[in-house]
């Protein structure tokens, strides 16, 4: 394929990609979004297999490595439940900036891939590979921090050391002092030094920057590193030249950074407050789910919950991360049917980090085939609650928590929460008195027009659909 095919062949794909990223904007769209995202890719693939920079020798080490990457991907795709796709999105960042390291030391050690730049050129070269190798290196350690995190291999409570900006400020000095030094070093060997240093430091500023991050900020997290990993991808563009992926990684980079910027909107924290770490450390009420219950609960059955819904005019569900867990959307889809043929209106309130993803319910709720136009986002649905007669909440805790409104030392103090305590009675539905991913006591469970439906959310679903049928 010659460079002008690879060129055109390169603008089309980006374009897709553009388009992929439009499309994913609206449940409506995303699948045709996704189409075009996959379409994308297999041209970006076949352009740059077929292209001028890949000879012959090079094809079987391309097949092997995708007969791997591929078994790998379908292997996930298939065993990976939906409630690990964070954790799974986590990992796969941390292999982007992983590549962007191994890019980095194999372009500086090879001759053929820097031996034609000189001056100016010879020195933005290197400046790519210092950069892009940094970004790489936080990134891959902080999105494993992450993964240990999110899987809850690692505690989520923030780790946090005497002098920690102290420690991070003189991690970057050190890395400035060592970038001047690998510039303008005289020999491979020379630079090699302050690369590994310099990856050395990075790798510990990405462990020390997640661990510090309390449980309650990691949807920020998650959508930081996705940026970071776009931008290592871009890094690594930079440092093969190959424009593509420069405009791949720019696109991951930017609109991870906005969903970022999306995230701390919906919590009510800001950004650099954030990546400084250090929330839900103190304060707060701990989970009554190991001790004594911190005030009186009204448990109600399946039966007297199907009359509550029957009797209603008005109905908003709030799921959760338990709605996911239990995969209760299906039965959630029957029973919002069953109520809106015998005139209740229903709808759906969804709060911005509900569940373990951005977006995580509308995908549920969309695969069960609740129209889109009953779900509605936390700002459109919160001012209803007092007109609404029952707010059910399925496997939710933390978003419908009124400590984050209350209680000024709680950890997620500040954070916007669906009001459901405003409608004439609320439900809430999971299996015990347990604590939600902050780890904080919830209020709500204790006020008197508040009913707990404890059991599994799929179970109890069940026999609430069969009491309202009979
Ligand atoms: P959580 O606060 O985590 O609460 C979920 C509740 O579901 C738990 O209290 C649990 O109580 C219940 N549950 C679990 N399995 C269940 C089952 N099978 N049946 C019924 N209930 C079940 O979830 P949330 O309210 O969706 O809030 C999300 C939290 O995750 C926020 O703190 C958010 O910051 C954080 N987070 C979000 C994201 C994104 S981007 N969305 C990413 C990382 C973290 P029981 O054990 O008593 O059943």
């Amino acid at each position: 394929m010659s460079a002008t095919l690879v060129t055109v062949s390169y603008v089309g794909a980006a374009i897709l990609f553009i388009l992929s990223l439009g499309g994913l904007s609206h449940p409506e769209s995303s699948r045709r979004g996704n189409v075009y995202g996959i379409i994308g890719m297999i041209i970006a693939v076949i352009a740059t297999v077929a292209g001028p920079n890949v000879t012959a020798s090079g094809y079987p080490w391309i097949i092997a490595a995708m007969v791997v990457g591929a078994t790998i991907g379908l292997y996930a795709a298939r065993v990976v439940k939906m409630t690990q796709m964070p954790e799974l999105v986590a990992i796969m960042h941390s292999l982007v900036g992983l590549a962007a390291v191994l890019v980095g030391f194999a372009n500086y050690i090879d001759p053929a891939a820097s031996a034609h730049y000189h001056g100016a050129e010879k020195t933005i070269h290197e400046i790519e590979i210092y950069i892009g190798i940094l970004i790489g290196a936080v990134t891959f350690s902080g999105s494993v921090i992450a993964f240990g995190k999110l899987s809850a291999k690692i505690s989520g409570k923030p780790v946090l050391l005497p002098g920690r900006h102290l420690i991070n400020l003189a991690g970057l000095l050190i890395v400035i002092w060592f970038g001047a030094r690998f510039v303008g070093s005289a020999s491979i060997p020379a630079g090699m030094f302050a690369l590994i240093v310099m990856t050395v430091i990075a790798l510990a500023f990405g462990v020390h920057m997640v661990m510090a991050i309390g449980g309650a900020d990691m949807p920020v997290v998650v959508s930081m590193l996705n940026s970071y990993s776009g931008w290592a991808a871009a890094a690594t563009g930079f440092m093969l030249s190959n424009d593509l992926l420069i405009v791949t990684g720019a696109l991951v980079g930017s609109s991870g950074a906005i969903l970022s910027y999306i995230m701390c909107r919906a919590m009510n924290r800001h950004f650099l407050a954030v990546i400084a770490g250090g929330f839900g450390t103190e304060g707060g009420t701990p989970a009554a789910g190991g001790g004594a219950a911190a005030g009186e609960v009204f448990p109600i059955s399946a039966p007297e919950t199907a009359d509550l819904l029957r009797n209603a005019k008005n109905v908003i569900i709030v799921p959760g991360y338990g709605m996911a867990v239990a995969q209760a959307q299906h039965t959630v889809y029957e029973i919002t049917k069953y109520l809106r043929d015998n005139g209740v209106k229903v709808r759906f309130g969804i709060h911005p980090v509900a569940g373990r993803m951005p977006g995580h319910m509308n995908v549920l709720l969309a695969e069960a085939k609740v129209p889109y136009d009953i779900v509605l986002e936390m700002d459109e649905i919160n001012e209803d609650f007092p007109d609404t007669d029952v707010a059910m909440v399925i496997g939710a805790n933390d978003i419908v928590n009124p400590a984050a409104l209350e209680d000024p030392s709680s950890p997620i103090a500040g954070m916007p929460v669906l009001e459901v305590w405003h409608a004439k009675t609320s439900i809430v539905m999971k299996r015990s008195m347990a604590s939600g991913y902050a780890g904080v006591d919830n209020p709500l469970f204790y006020k008197e027009n508040n009913r707990m439906l404890f059991g599994d959310a799929k179970k109890m679903l069940e026999e609430v659909f069969v009491a309202l049928k009979g």
